[in-house]
């Protein structure tokens, strides 16, 4: 059993580097970190130096980042994951340093999605110069997509310590890790890939006034404001360019008497079950997962030198 104790960073490759910064810093609100890597994109939401990154190259998902304690249970979890069958790559002193990290595990799910184990992830102690005041105050969560949430839940409830908080019906497994409601979430998707990715905001205005600003810059906003019931969270998700999906959110539910804690089913036909204000809801774009990125080249290669089989290439070229 492998112990996340956090969310670190979502790592994601764009086709137009400027554009997709302009809309992180101009229209999300987040810090750009002083350019320190050619082609890179250091965003900052919190004390962590980035919870994004984007990357200049083909548009798509490269990695999910998740923390372990530290040095030692990454290399008991690099061990565990690789006695169950598991490729695990090792990630460069220079990986690592463009992600701010001491060190790092990658590897794919059983669905397709990179997940990257780190320790030591740089915190900064500054307060953050957001760009715009959106209230944010923390990266609040990520959303994966898998063709079976089923098998999703199982994987990172056995793999993992993730636990099931809430399921909607074939659709989505709202998992947490320490007392908030969810840090994670497995959607159904074909194919693998981010659904979306959280911030959380201070107050139930900055969710409005934020709606109020997007549709006057013309974002197309995927969903809300509304509030899941799961949760209790009032949401709103839009849609930021190349695909990639960002969701603010106010008032998520914690979990703080983990052992009393039952999960609830709830069904995607019942009115409310998505938006108990009764909006209009849809399954907002994923954006795809890239499998050509340098650690999928090297894992590719492994593979290769080993016979097994690879898993189609949706998307070619590098990404760093
Ligand atoms: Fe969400």
């Amino acid at each position: 059993m492998i112990t996340l104790t956090d969310i670190a960073y979502v790592r994601s490759g764009v086709a137009d580097l400027n554009a997709a910064t302009r809309f992180a810093t101009g229209i999300v609100g987040l810090e750009l970190a002083e350019p320190a890597e050619p082609g890179v994109a250091h965003l900052r939401a919190d004390h962590r130096h980035h919870c994004l990154a984007l990357v200049r190259g083909p548009s798509g998902v490269i990695s999910s980042g998740f923390t372990v304690a530290g040095p030692d249970e990454l290399d008991a979890a690099e061990t565990e994951l690789e006695r169950s069958g598991t490729r695990v790559y090792r990630g460069s002193a220079a990986e690592a340093r463009s992600r701010r990290v001491r060190e790092f595990i990658a590897f794919d799910d059983p669905f397709g999605n990179r997940l990257e184990l780190v320790t030591g992830q740089v915190t900064v102690a500054r307060p953050v110069a957001f760009s715009r005041a959106a209230g944010i105050t923390e990266f609040g969560h990520l959303c994966l997509d898998a063709p079976d949430i089923y098998d999703a839940h199982r994987y990172w409830s056995t793999r993992f310590n993730a636990r099931v908080s809430d399921w909607i019906q074939d659709r989505a497994c709202l998992l947490r890790i320490d007392p908030v409601h969810h840090k994670l979430a497995v959607f159904q998707g074909d194919r693998p890939g981010m659904c979306h990715m959280n911030f959380q905001v201070e107050s139930l205005d900055d969710v409005f006034r934020n709606w109020h600003f997007l549709v006057s810059q013309g974002v197309e906003i995927e969903m809300g404001p509304g509030r899941h019931p799961q949760s209790t969270a009032i949401f709103l998700y839009f849609l930021g360019p190349e695909g990639f999906t960002y969701e603010y959110s106010f008032g998520v539910r914690r979990i703080e008497d983990d052992a009393a804690w039952v999960p609830r089913v709830f069904d995607p036909a019942e009115p409310g079950s998505i938006d108990m204000w009764l909006g209009p809801t849809r399954r907002v774009a994923s954006q795809p997962q890239l499998t050509g990125a340098p650690v999928a080249g090297n894992l590719n290669a492994e593979r290769d030198a080993a016979g097994v089989s690879r898993r189609p290439e949706t998307v070619g070229g590098n990404v760093s």
